[in-house]
This record gives structure tokens, sequence and C-alpha cells, in this order.
């Protein structure tokens, strides 16, 4: 499966239709803003301005779906497959996961692509309730891809900053395999405070054995974030190391012409760590 030729590049042409068809918006000059709209993205993330992000944009929602979302499911899917390795999956029919900040669903393209055989049971939160627009593109896409396979999604609006938000989710994080928080400590160190009010909630009810996966920059105040989460809440490290990303994928198509800049394909500093609660 070709992350972007098959998944991405149809859904943000798709979408950046629709949405010309909405406001009367000519494309090409909607190519032009998502362009802008990219060079903003990156601008803030190399910042630390990540806080300063509007995902009910859009056009910024198409500009990271475009941008990062090939690039960040190729890494992620290679970090799955060391998880593959390293535990047994027999045992379960079903693979049941809980993604915090999943935005678009990019940790849901990942477990299709490593769970080949496995049932896969997902449930999405974000704070960014209009991330649903692309969450349920990607959703139907998979599950177009992959007609045979039993592949269940849902979703719900979550603010990790906020504890009261929990109790929506409890059943889900007390019936979780698999945790998921890829590229969301970077959006949150501002508020750890407040997040790790949220996160010992989240561990004190994941089962035993559940896995926890976190990918992100390699930044010093991120890392440090993540290993005194670690160390906060017990949970033992299977591995944990810097990493360069890449992905193989040439990206091509009629979106790669007109907005001019192709997505990101290599992530240099990615931190990767994939821990179990005892
Ligand atoms: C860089 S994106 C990562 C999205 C997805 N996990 C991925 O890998 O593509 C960061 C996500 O974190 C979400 N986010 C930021 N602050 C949040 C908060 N306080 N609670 C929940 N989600 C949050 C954003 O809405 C956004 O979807």
């Amino acid at each position: 499966m070709e992350i972007f030729t098959e998944i991405i590049h149809p859904i943000v042409l798709k979408r950046l239709k629709e949405y010309s068809d909405q406001t009367g918006a000519p494309l090409e000059e909607l190519y032009r803003q998502i362009k802008e709209k990219i060079g903003d993205l990156s601008n803030k993330y190399k910042t630390g301005r990540e806080d300063e992000i509007d995902y009910g944009d859009p056009l910024t929602r198409l500009a990271y779906l475009y941008t990062y979302v090939p690039g960040l499911s190729a890494c992620l899917t290679e970090v799955l497959f060391s998880v593959k390795q390293t535990f047994n999956f027999e045992e379960y029919d079903e693979i049941r996961c809980l993604v915090f900040g999943g935005g678009p669903g990019t940790e849901l393209i990942s477990m299709a692509k490593v769970f080949e055989n496995e049932g896969i049971k997902f449930f999405l939160t974000d704070k960014e309730a209009k991330w649903y627009d692309c969450w349920y593109e990607i959703r139907d896409r998979i599950k177009y891809l992959f007609p045979d396979r039993k592949i269940q999604a849902d979703s719900t609006e979550v603010d990790l900053c906020n504890v009261d938000d929990f109790e929506r989710i409890k059943y889900a994080t007390q019936h979780s395999q698999f945790v998921f928080f890829n590229y969301v400590v970077s959006e949150l160190y501002k508020s750890a405070p407040h997040f790790f009010r949220f996160l010992e909630q989240v561990f004190t009810h994941l089962p035993s054995k559940a896995i926890i996966v976190i990918v992100d920059r390699s930044q010093r105040e991120i890392i440090n974030l993540i290993n005194c989460l670690i160390k906060e809440f017990n949970l033992h490290k299977t591995f944990g190391l810097p990493k360069t990303c890449r992905t193989d994928e040439d990206f091509k198509g009629e979106l790669v012409q007109k907005i001019g800049t192709p997505p990101r394909g290599k992530y240099f500093q990615t931190y990767q760590i994939v821990a179990v609660k005892p």
C-alpha cells in the first residue's frame, strides 16, 4: 500500500475540489493558499509554536495531511514493525488501539499496514473536532483498500489538558492494548501539569501489558518530558531511540505539480519510545 498515492493524494484532491465548490474559490487559488499554509506549519513546528496552529482551519488540515502524514505514518509503520517482532500478538483476535491527538488518523494507516492479519478496533481522540473531515476520509479509504479485513474505527473529542474529558474514554482506556502519542507531546509540553493530570488517569486505567507508543521530535525539552512521563507513571521502557526516518515512496501526481512542494519524506530527528504498563 503506497500511503501517498493510494490514500493521501486522492483524499486531499477530493477535499480541495469540495472546498472549492463550497466556497467558490478557484482551485489554483487554493493550491497557492495550501503552499502558504505548508510554510506556516513548518515555521511553527521549527520554532516551538505548535500551540499557535489552528487545526480548525480547513486548509491547514489539508496542508498537514498532504505534507506530514505520508512521512509520519511511514515512520510509525517502522516502529510498529519492531513492536510486532518484540511482542506476541497471537493471543488477540483483534487489537484495540486508543489514539491521543490523532488528528487525521495517521496511526490507523500504520496499524493497517503492519497488522495485516489481525482485526483492529481503533479509537481516535483529538481536541480539534474539525479533524473529522480528514479522519472519516482516511478511515473509509482504509476500509475500501482492505474490504475483507475486520477494521472498526470510531472517534471522539478529547482535550488532554482537561481531566474531566477522561470519563468519556474511561471504558476505551480500560480495554486498550495499544496507546499512541504520535507527535502530540510536542504540542503539550507547555501545558505539562494539566497533561500529566490527564495521563495519570490514563495510566491508572490502562490494563497491564498495554503497549504505549510515543513518537516525537528529538528535542531536549520533548525527550525530557517523555522520559519524565515514563518514570512518573512507572512504565517499563522496552526501547527508545533517536532515529532518522524516511520513506522511499516517490511523491508524484497532480497535487505535487500544482502545489509545487512535495510532501516531507524525511524526518531527521525523531524520538521513538515503546513502553509497557507493568
Ligand atoms: C502534529 S499533530 C499529530 C496528529 C497525528 N497524531 C499524526 O501523527 O499525524 C498534533 C495533534 O495534537 C492535537 N492536540 C493538540 N493539543 C491537544 C490537546 N490538548 N488535546 C488533544 N489533542 C491535542 C492537535 O489537534 C493535532 O491533531
